[in-house]
């Protein structure tokens, strides 16, 4: 992140800490909390926020080398995304065009993928490549029988792909006015360095809850991250739809007394960066980018695959380095797992229940706000419950 950038965000934090306050909303907002579980609702969120905009995938570095491969199925979708020996990242249905099965599994590097089935091949950029007993297919035209697209775009170190509905045209610049900032962090040269998926009973919008607001910090984390990370205080700035939050360590005090050009934002802060409406990103520390991701689960409104990758500034080439990046890692996963979501299933149940009406943010929860308004207004809601 640029220098003014980070000694402007630390000027506001720190002014936010000796006047004992946080980034505000200009009023509190309330949101039905029918919103995590109305199975209506629910399949409209599915169309607008996963088939009809573009999901990230991860950094470059998932793809880091002409031949590299990765699967995944989001929300239904199977997806085969590859770099190819052009190194333009390309992104396919896994699906073969003969009789539907799967052409390739897991990541890995690839020349090309046989089809387990019938073994028809494929070229990393989707064509087919050959066809076993070719004559039994007489007639068929070749080129028109290639991996069904999907768009894809790296930009600013970033994959995106889809739309899934593979009708609405991939955005140009999907971070809109984020990008130039973003694209400040390097993030193209990050290497990956694995990923931990898990399955929660909670709606995919209660999973990104977790991450947007410091408020909780001190109570649901007081055990595990509280002792480092400053409660109730954090930066708020809108990009459109993404956001930017920056919630301080406490050691950002030590800072009081540094001259301006010793300043570093990042060793003393965690920036989280929401990709609206599905994925956010949290760097901190030796500027980890932990990418978290998340999507339904078997189409059920009340249960979300999420997927936490990690991202590295330099390839670990020693136990230790791995040690310590695992440590982080570990550490994320335990205090999200068994703190957030342990909470967050419980707010699941309790919004299934139908018991209750609406809940309320307040005015210190400023991208809650930002968020569901958006997501409300997508769905063509009233902005006030
Ligand atoms: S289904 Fe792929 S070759 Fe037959
Ligand atoms: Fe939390």
């Amino acid at each position: 992140m640029r220098r003014d950038r980070q000694l402007e965000l630390i000027r506001r934090l720190l002014k936010y800490m000796d006047e004992g306050q946080t980034a505000y909303a200009p009023e509190t907002y309330r949101n039905e909390l029918s919103a995590y579980a109305d199975p209506a609702r629910f399949q409209r969120e599915r169309e607008i926020f996963y088939r009809q905009r573009p999901l990230v995938f991860g950094l470059s570095g998932r793809l880091a080398e002409p031949g590299d491969f990765a699967t995944e199925t989001i929300d239904g979708n199977p997806l085969l995304v590859t770099r190819g020996t052009d190194g333009i990242v390309r992104a396919f249905l896994n699906v073969c065009r003969h009789r539907g099965a799967p052409v390739a599994e897991g990541c890995g590097k690839a020349k090309m993928f046989a089809c387990p089935y019938h073994a028809w091949t494929y070229n990393l950029d989707g064509s087919l490549k050959g066809i076993p007993d070719a004559r039994s297919f007489d007639g068929l035209d070749k080129s028109d029988l290639g991996l069904a697209e999907v768009p894809a775009l790296e930009k600013d170190g970033m994959i995106w792909v889809g739309p899934l509905d593979r009708t609405t045209p991939m955005p140009e610049n999907p971070l809109g006015t984020m990008s130039e900032e973003f694209a400040e962090w390097g993030l193209g040269d990050y290497h990956y360095f694995g990923n931990y998926r898990m399955v929660h009973p909670m709606n995919w919008k209660l999973i990104i809850d977790t991450f947007l607001e410091g408020y909780h910090i001190g109570v649901l984390h007081k055990e595990t991250i509280a002792p480092y990370l400053e409660t109730n205080r954090s930066t708020f700035d809108a990009y459109g739809e993404h956001h930017r939050m920056v919630v301080p360590r406490n050691t950002i005090r030590t800072l009081v007394d540094q001259p301006e050009d010793e300043r570093d934002l990042i060793a003393h802060a965690a920036v989280v960066y929401g990709f609206f409406p599905t994925s956010l990103a949290v760097i901190q520390g030796a500027a980890n980018f932990e990418l978290w991701r998340v999507w339904p689960d078997q189409g059920r409104p009340g249960w979300s695959v999420v997927d936490l990758s990690v991202y590295v500034p330099e390839k670990p080439t020693t136990d230790k380095a791995r040690n310590f990046w695992q440590k982080n890692m570990d550490l994320a996963i335990r205090t999200v797992e068994s703190e957030d979501f342990e909470l967050g299933r419980i707010i699941q149940k309790n919004a299934e229940s139908g018991t209750q009406d609406h809940t309320v943010y307040g005015r210190n929860e400023p991208a809650m706000t930002h968020y569901h308004a958006h997501i409300r207004s997508h769905l063509g809601l009233n902005e006030t419950v």
